[in-house]
């Protein structure tokens, strides 16, 4: 590993983000977060703090450069931790739910996640070989269970759409040691 690997937290709530972004720096790491109520500077236990909207995708990639641009490295370790859901305006209905909003939340969900993560691998080419490269995506059980819950419509979607993206490129670079 090098003396100061990068992780770039996308989502960092006080939930989970947060507790996540404290373990990570208490190991050594470079810590940014990335999330709408993001300033653009410095935190005070010196997290960068990025101003970010996941409805929008082409968004991604700037968050990377202004990674690189104060760290003059790459994150070798991404966590994609935000998620959307929309509640529906007939509550026993799925079907009174937008497109519109269904869209957005897939962004959410699965699209901005797979642009961090194209974004993730570009920039592992610029690493040593030795620096262990992970991205971790926050999912839940809805890949795996129908949880019978209009409200649950736009998560459901986005988790399982990611959990098969995932899979699919684990399956394709964990030979490279990518994870
Ligand atoms: N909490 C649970 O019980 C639970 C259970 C199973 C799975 N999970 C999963 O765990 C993950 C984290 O959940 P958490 O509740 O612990 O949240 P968290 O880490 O406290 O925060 C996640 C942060 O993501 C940010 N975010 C949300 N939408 C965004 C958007 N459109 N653009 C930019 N940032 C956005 C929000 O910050 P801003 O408001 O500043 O944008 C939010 O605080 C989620 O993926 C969730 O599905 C949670």
């Amino acid at each position: 590993m090098v003396s100061n690997p990068v992780v770039l937290i996308l989502g960092a709530g006080p939930r989970i983000g947060a507790s996540v972004a404290e373990k990570f720096a208490s190991i050594g790491y470079k810590v940014a977060v990335a999330s709408r109520n993001g300033t653009g500077t410095k935190t005070a236990n010196g997290f960068l703090s990025l101003k970010a909207d996941f409805t929008k995708p082409d968004s991604i990639p700037a968050l990377f450069n202004a990674v690189k641009t104060e760290f003059h490295a790459s994150p070798s370790v991404v966590v994609y931790n935000a998620a959307a859901l929309t509640n529906p305006p007939d509550k026993d209905s799925i079907f009174s739910t937008s497109a519109e909003s269904v869209a957005l939340d897939l962004n959410v969900n699965t699209i901005s996640p797979y642009v961090a993560a194209q974004e993730a691998v570009n920039g592992w080419q610029t690493l040593p070989a030795e620096t262990k490269k992970t991205f971790i995506y926050t999912g839940n059980i809805m890949n795996i269970a129908i949880v019978p819950m209009p409200l649950m419509l736009d998560l459901g979607m986005g988790k399982s759409a990611s959990a098969f993206w995932i899979g699919l490129a684990d399956a394709m670079y964990s030979a490279k040691g990518f994870r």
